[in-house]
């Protein structure tokens, strides 16, 4: 179907998404990937973003409002002199999130009604980070918008995407299609429902472990899931191709393990082929080999300028930060691995990293403060600082594949 910009206004004003009832203001459960600023700190910026500089960030297409609720209270809690803007073409959109950030006393944020089109005149200064998160399957001309967040990027800076994912979404776009058939209009929630509950079990929907369950959903997730007027999902290999046109390149996808199938392979002879793949072939497989990835949550950069966080691996003073695991809480470790639970949207992985008899303390001792130079001296023993880096880096393979940790040479609160 032609893509009409006027049927996605007025579907977005009146189904504001996501759905947050009145009352709704902010937690910390509510700050995830892409944007969180510790994650956006070290994807984008190595680990190094001097948080006592001005720093311009561009929430596009903010829906309800997590992302500027969530930015805008971690650059506060960071004592952060950031600029929000805030751009959406819904205007019941705009209101929800302009009274959540109200209650929360959070200031100086430019809410704007309208395209991200129009940014460029609305808003000439580059910015340092812009979100874009769960739009770009909706905008109609993806290409062209993504040119146009390229074009008000400053050089160092880069953005943090969230594009549904096509293997992922398997059966979701069989029921549109059912209900466009059906003659189901933008509101027609309860025909949904009827469809979702008639579906047989041969059906992909059904089959699709993370959508066949739905009674559970408020009327504005299955509005926005089945009844979306623009809605199109991504494989890593086409969201590569829009971003390099763009002038931008993948920096990461986020949690990286799950990007990566080497390690799941036994024969020898192909994980090695596998793992010989460039980084970016290497995502393309494990898309194809997983085939539940629904969102792909990923950080962009300009082209040639990925920024490179492990080495913070060698600085005494860089501090490694848990994104969910509360602080003192360790695994415990067995014949050398330790079980952990991975989450991937509503799915859970059971992974087992590796580990030494050295890992849980030095997991424990990780509370988002101390370097890894404290760290080191926490460890009982006379263990070099050689041989703790060797031991810290086993750890951050695993946990920052799993999404759970990340570097930073400053603190970096929730
Ligand atoms: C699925 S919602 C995501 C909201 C929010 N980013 C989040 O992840 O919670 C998509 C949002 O993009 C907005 N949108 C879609 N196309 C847009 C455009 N061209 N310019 C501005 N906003 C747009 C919609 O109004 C809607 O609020």
């Amino acid at each position: 179907m032609a893509f009409d910009q006027s049927r996605v206004t007025a579907f977005y004003e009146t189904h504001p998404y996501p759905y947050r009832p009145p009352g709704t203001v902010g937690d910390d459960t509510l700050i995830g990937v892409p944007s969180d600023l510790r994650f956006i700190n070290h994807y984008v910026f190595g680990g190094r973003r001097d948080f006592g500089k001005k720093m311009r960030l561009l929430i596009a297409g903010g829906g309800t409002g997590d992302a500027v609720v969530g930015l805008g209270r971690q650059a506060a809690a960071l004592g952060c002199p950031a600029e929000l803007v805030y751009i959406d073409l819904s205007t019941r959109s705009r209101e929800i999130a302009e009274e959540r950030c109200r209650k929360l006393g959070l200031g100086g944020i430019r809410f704007h009604t309208g395209r991200i089109q129009d940014v460029p005149e609305l808003e000439p200064e580059a910015f340092d980070y812009i979100d874009f998160c769960g739009v770009i399957n909706h905008v109609g001309d993806q290409q062209q918008v993504v040119d146009i967040l390229s074009g008000c990027l400053a050089p160092g800076g880069g953005m943090g995407v969230m594009a549904y994912g096509q293997l992922g979404r398997t059966g979701v776009y069989h029921v549109q299609d059912m209900l466009r058939l059906a003659g189901a209009g933008q509101g027609d929630v309860g025909t949904a429902r009827a469809l979702l509950g008639a579906l047989p079990e041969t059906n992909w929907h059904r089959r699709n472990a993370i959508f066949a369950e739905t009674s559970g959903e408020p009327d504005v997730e299955i509005a926005d899931r089945y009844l979306n007027p623009a809605d199109r999902a991504f494989t890593v290999a086409e969201l590569r191709s829009v971003m390099n046109a763009a002038g931008l390149e993948i920096a990461a996808f986020v949690p990286p393990l799950l990007y990566d199938a080497a390690a799941e392979i036994a024969d020898p002879a192909l994980r090695e082929r596998v793992a010989k793949l460039s980084w970016i072939d290497r995502c393309i497989f494990a898309e194809l080999f997983h085939g539940d990835i629904a969102m792909h949550n990923f950080y962009v950069v300009k082209a040639g300028r990925r920024p490179d966080a492990d080495r913070l691996l060698g600085e005494k003073a860089a501090i490694p930060i848990m994104t969910s695991i509360p602080a003192g809480q360790a695994p415990t470790i067995a014949n050398g691995r330790y079980g952990f639970t991975m989450k991937c949207g509503p799915l859970a992985r059971k992974l087992t990293l590796p580990g030494t008899e050295n890992s849980a303390s030095i997991i424990r001792a990780i509370d988002g403060v101390r370097s890894l130079q404290q760290i080191h001296r926490t460890l009982p023993g006379n263990m070099s600082w050689r041989q703790f880096q060797r031991e810290f880096a086993l750890v951050y393979r695993g946990l920052n594949g799993a999404g759970e940790m990340v570097l930073s040479m400053t603190p970096i609160p929730r």
